[in-house]
């Protein structure tokens, strides 16, 4: 197993790669997303496996390892980085976009996951009446709140922290009873509120859908990111062909991780839905 330093790392001049960041593995669902739909580009996987999970953390720290992983991305040759971790989309997107990016790297960009989910909500909604459930990190900034009244101040909003939802995912819980008692806990509430529309805003629940499905039925309509950011990140790159134009298409896919247990490269490799061999960094 390799070990990277990223201090040693070059900026790196060919083709430029797509950089997924995640606090864990869960945004191996946006990234599955992608390469169905995009399979052309090159893609750089990190997720911050050694810290996970963001989501129960500051402000301060989130923003800072959230700025550690962004510079390895960058150092590693991404010309365009999502942030598919809807704890540093809350948290740190705003801040590196207005101060990191013109300081260090002015020609690249930083996309997050709130707005797109928060787009495809309003646009499906018919009662106005939208459901979050998320970490407590990205509940308490209020950032998926603050961008669907942007979108449509008659947007109610009904949020819920779900703080046991990721370390269900994260072990592997698959016993259906366990795992719909803890979300009829945390979904009650909303349907109460006669939501007709539900983001997942935690790149872990889109591993729970069937069991969310189950328990909320039919007619409501589930915004799950891996599929609203693969159609926005399309349009995106429609839009912005200089951008495009620099993305490397030789289809290489790696992956990095500040941990490695075994439970990235299985737990990994099950939810990317393909062998995944993380190489090791470190970020101190
Ligand atoms: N990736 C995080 C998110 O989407 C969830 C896991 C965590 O708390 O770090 O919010």
């Amino acid at each position: 197993m390799k070990e990277t330093d990223i201090r040693r790392f070059p900026v790196y001049g060919g083709g430029g790669s797509v950089g997924i960041f995640d606090s864990g593995f869960g945004g191996l669902s946006i990234l599955r997303g992608l390469v169905d739909v995009l399979p052309q580009y090159d893609y750089v996987y990190f997720g911050d496996t050694a810290r996970t999970p963001y989501g129960t953390r500051s402000s301060e720290a989130i923003y800072a390892f959230t700025e550690q992983a962004i510079d390895f991305l960058f150092n590693k040759g991404c010309h365009i980085i999502i942030l598919a971790c809807n704890t540093a989309s809350s948290e740190a997107l705003r801040r590196l976009q207005q101060e990191y990016l013109p300081r260090h790297f002015p020609d690249r960009k930083i996309l997050g996951v709130i707005i797109p989910s928060a787009e495809e909500a309003v646009s499906v909604t018919k009662n106005k009446k939208i459901g979050v459930i998320a970490t407590a990190g990205t509940i308490a900034s209020g950032a998926f709140e603050r961008e669907l009244q942007k979108l449509n101040p008659e947007i109610m909003v009904v949020e819920k922290a779900c703080p046991l939802l990721v370390p269900l995912v994260e072990a592997g819980e698959d016993d259906p009873i366990v795992t719909q008692l803890i979300l009829s806990n945390y979904l009650d509430p909303l349907l109460s509120q006669h939501i007709d529309t539900l983001i997942l805003g935690c790149t872990h629940y889109e591993f729970l859908v069937r069991d969310i499905q189950y328990i909320v039925g039919d007619n409501l309509n589930i915004i799950t990111q891996g599929r609203v950011l693969t159609k926005s990140f399309k349009d995106y790159l429609k839009r912005h062909c200089e951008l495009e134009g620099k993305l490397g298409k030789k289809s290489k896919l790696s992956f990095f991780s500040t941990d490695l247990s075994d439970k990235f490269t299985v737990l990994g490799s099950k939810f990317f839905g393909r062998t995944i061999i993380p190489e090791h960094v470190r970020l101190d």
